[in-house]
């Protein structure tokens, strides 16, 4: 292989070994630390699931006592932050929480030279202070005023009530565990790398997240569930599947929710996901939403699933989203606030053995050396 052969987007590059998390592409498995995703799923909160990914082990009852003590004090958030989002209560979620993590990590101390333990500390409160941040940016989009997290609630309950002051029933809040559980890490993701090569200057833990949110931003990452929410309203009803999506895939368009660059088979998480949709719209009312993605599933693996096309998570997780009550805009924040727990544990993890990271680029541009040209000979 020549010296100068571009791996573009560091596609099939390797860097770096990692026990948190795999993903296999052909036999359709999730895996956390060894465990498959469907059965933390079934047995486990994302409270365990959160602990697994940073610690590498499951907590017994008195670590996992402690380390939701430390999730419930951080759900808590100091009065600037709460200041930052009600003052800015009108801007895009996902920018205004990029913007929090920021300010939290200025306001920090420990930050501006950061030890081992420290990253770690600040890691763990993170995981309860990113949801509790989302919920206060959509509490305050809805004109609502600031609510403190409540002791005898899960955080993904934390997460509901924060959102909208009310107490979640036990459905509504483990849906929205599952969500958390099921979001909690990925592979090797634009997002995660921005935080590795971030944390891999040894600067601190927020830096790392603020990176990571500023990348899972953009729309080749983490928008596609809005879009997907888009497509079945758009279509409106069974009947029109047919037609929608066979006109859009003849004009060769891609049909948000499906396809994905690892998985050649059907997401684990989007089979997880669409019960849970299934019985988060029928409670709802909105039944035909379901109905009609169904419908799309169908004609889509008609006529893509021999190439490997198949619903992907965001498919489902924007209506189950929807159900519960968030508005599009807040997708991404809600992809990122139960994200955090992998971009922290792959961040530690990564650091420990820790190697600046510093690729190449190929210089194809002029190589000169040119006289230079005064400005007023310019044209
Ligand atoms: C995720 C994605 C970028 C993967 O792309 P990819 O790796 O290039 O996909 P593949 O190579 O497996 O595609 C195989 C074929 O299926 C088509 N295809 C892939 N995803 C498709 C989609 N969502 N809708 C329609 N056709 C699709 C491709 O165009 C290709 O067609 P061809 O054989 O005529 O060239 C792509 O599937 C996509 O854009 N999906 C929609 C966005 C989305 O849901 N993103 C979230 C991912 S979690």
């Amino acid at each position: 292989m020549d010296a100068n052969t571009v791996f573009k987007g560091l596609e099939g590059v390797i860097v770096s070994e990692t026990k948190v998390g795999f993903v296999d592409g052909e036999a359709g498995r999730l895996v956390y630390r060894g465990f498959n995703i469907e059965e933390l799923v079934q047995h486990s909160s994302y409270e365990e699931v959160s602990f697994l990914l940073i610690n590498g082990h499951l907590p017994t009852a008195s670590e996992l006592k402690s380390y939701r003590d430390v999730i419930m004090k951080s759900s808590s958030l100091p009065s600037e932050v709460i200041d930052l989002i009600w003052a800015h209560s009108n801007k895009y979620p996902t920018s205004l929480l990029r913007t929090a993590v920021s300010l939290l990590g200025a306001n920090d101390t420990r930050a501006d030279h950061i030890t081992d333990s420290d990253q770690k500390e600040i890691g763990v409160e993170l995981v309860g202070k990113v949801p509790a941040l989302v919920s206060s940016i959509r509490r305050a989009a809805e004109g609502g005023k600031y609510v403190k997290p409540s002791p005898d609630l899960s955080l993904a309950g934390n997460m509901l009530y924060q959102s909208t002051g009310k107490k979640p029933d036990k459905s509504s809040e483990r849906i929205m565990d599952v969500c958390l559980m099921l979001h909690a890490d990925h592979g090797s993701n634009a997002s995660t790398f921005s935080s590795l090569v971030t944390i891999s200057s040894l600067s601190d833990i927020y830096s790392a997240l603020t990176s990571a949110i500023g990348t899972l931003k953009g729309p080749l990452h983490g928008g596609a569930n809005e879009m997907a929410l888009k497509l079945i309203m758009e279509v409106g009803k069974p009947e029109n599947v047919e037609e929608v999506i066979g006109g859009k895939l003849e004009k060769k368009e891609k049909i948000m929710g499906f396809g994905h660059r690892v998985y050649k088979v059907y997401d684990p998480r989007a089979r997880i996901l669409k019960g849970f949709a299934r019985e988060v719209t029928a409670r709802n009312g909105k039944g035909q939403l379901f109905d009609t993605a169904q419908k799309i599933e169908d004609v889509m693996i008609s006529k893509l699933g021999t190439k490997g096309i198949f619903p992907n998570v965001d498919f489902y997780s924007g209506m189950v989203y929807d159900s519960l009550g968030f508005h599009p805009d807040m997708f991404t924040s809600l992809f990122a606030a139960s994200r955090t727990s992998g971009w922290v544990a792959r961040s530690l993890e990564y650091v420990s053995d820790n190697k600046l990271f510093r690729p190449r680029s190929s210089y194809v541009g002029e190589r000169g050396p040119l006289a230079y040209i005064p400005i007023e000979k310019r044209n």
